[in-house]
């Protein structure tokens, strides 16, 4: 990252939040589910399947937390409704974990058994450290008895391939990432190439054990590690699919279905839309440069 980059992403708190909702606008599939339910299908007739997702977190009231549920069932009833190739994903923090765990839990028991009856499938995006140990104890807890639902395991986490062997012994089914959080370097690996490593050694836990897994990058090198590795080790294309987050490497997204490779675009959509794109803009190589022409364009 260029030095107009970092310090544009240094700054990004202070650049006014239109000019962020602007550059940002990309990432995001709209407001509301129509909106999303319009970008799931125009993916589907690329080939790509995806998986829908309700913007929030770090909800501290129950009436908000319900809501979301309740609209995640009207999204269950909509995918479904209209045959879409697509599953959700939510966050426990939207969820009530910060509320309390077992209010959360039933939460997800209550989605994951909506999305049961539609033979649908609901993952459990990861969020920051400090979640990771009730996210994954709600996790096998619920998976015990439904096993229509899945996780995500961080690669810059030094706990991940430990993590890996407490997962069930049928149907786990993971999303790999590399982590986007900022994390202290006592629970997780820092520089790149450490974390791209990390990843491959999670991956090939991963599919040693049987998991199914979701391969979540626009890392080309991680990319092609991947599907080398599934080579080597003889895994089939039914055992994983390619993962990547709607208005991130969109030709990327097309090479790769044009080689016939299974791949699920990530589809968040509401209006509590900040948080999930600034966590994007920070990542972007090219921030400064949109962040400064939506400036000089004005909001
Ligand atoms: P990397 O960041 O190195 O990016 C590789 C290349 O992709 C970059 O060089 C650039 O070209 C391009 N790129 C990446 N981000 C871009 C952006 N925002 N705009 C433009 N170009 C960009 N994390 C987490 O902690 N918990 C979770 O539950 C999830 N869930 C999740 C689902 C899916 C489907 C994906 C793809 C990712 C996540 N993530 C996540 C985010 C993940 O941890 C990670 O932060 C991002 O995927 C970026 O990492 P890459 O592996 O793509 O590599």
């Amino acid at each position: 990252m260029g030095l107009a980059s970092w310090l544009i992403v240094k700054g990004l708190p202070l650049v006014p939040k239109a000019i962020v909702g602007r550059v940002a606008s990309r990432y995001v599939a709209g407001a509301n589910l129509d909106a999303a339910l319009a970008t799931v299908e125009k993916l589907a007739g690329e080939g790509a399947m995806a998986t829908l997702d309700l913007l929030g977190e770090e909800v501290h009231d129950q009436a908000r937390a319900t809501a979301a549920v309740a609209e995640y069932e009207r999204m269950l009833d909509a995918i479904a409704a209209r045959a879409l190739p697509s599953n959700v994903s939510i966050k426990l923090s939207l969820l009530g974990l910060k509320i309390d765990e077992s209010f959360c839990r039933g939460n997800v028991e209550r989605l994951v058994a909506a999305a049961g009856r539609h033979g649908n499938f609901v993952r459990i995006d990861m969020e920051d450290a400090s979640t990771t140990d009730a996210t994954l104890r709600i996790y096998r807890d619920v998976q015990a008895r439904h096993r229509n639902l899945g996780v995500v395991f961080q690669a810059y986490m030094r706990r991940t391939l430990r993590d890996i062997e407490e997962l069930p012994r049928q149907s786990a089914n993971v999303r790999l990432c590399k982590g986007i959080y900022v994390e202290p370097r006592a629970v997780a690996w820092k520089g790149h190439e450490t974390v791209r490593l990390n990843y491959l050694q999670a991956l090939e836990k991963l599919f040693t054990r049987g998991v199914y897994v979701g391969i979540a990058t626009h890392d080309e090198h991680l990319v092609c590690g991947a599907v080398a590795l599934a080579d080597r080790l003889g895994i089939g294309p039914e055992r994983y699919e390619i993962q990547m987050l709607l208005g991130v490497e969109p030709e990327l997204r097309r090479i790769l279905l044009a080689g016939g490779h299974r791949l699920r675009v990530y589809v968040p959509y509401g209006r509590d839309w900040y948080p999930y794109s600034v966590r994007r803009l920070r990542e972007n190589p090219e921030v400064a440069k949109h962040v400064l022409k939506a400036m000089f364009r004005g909001a």
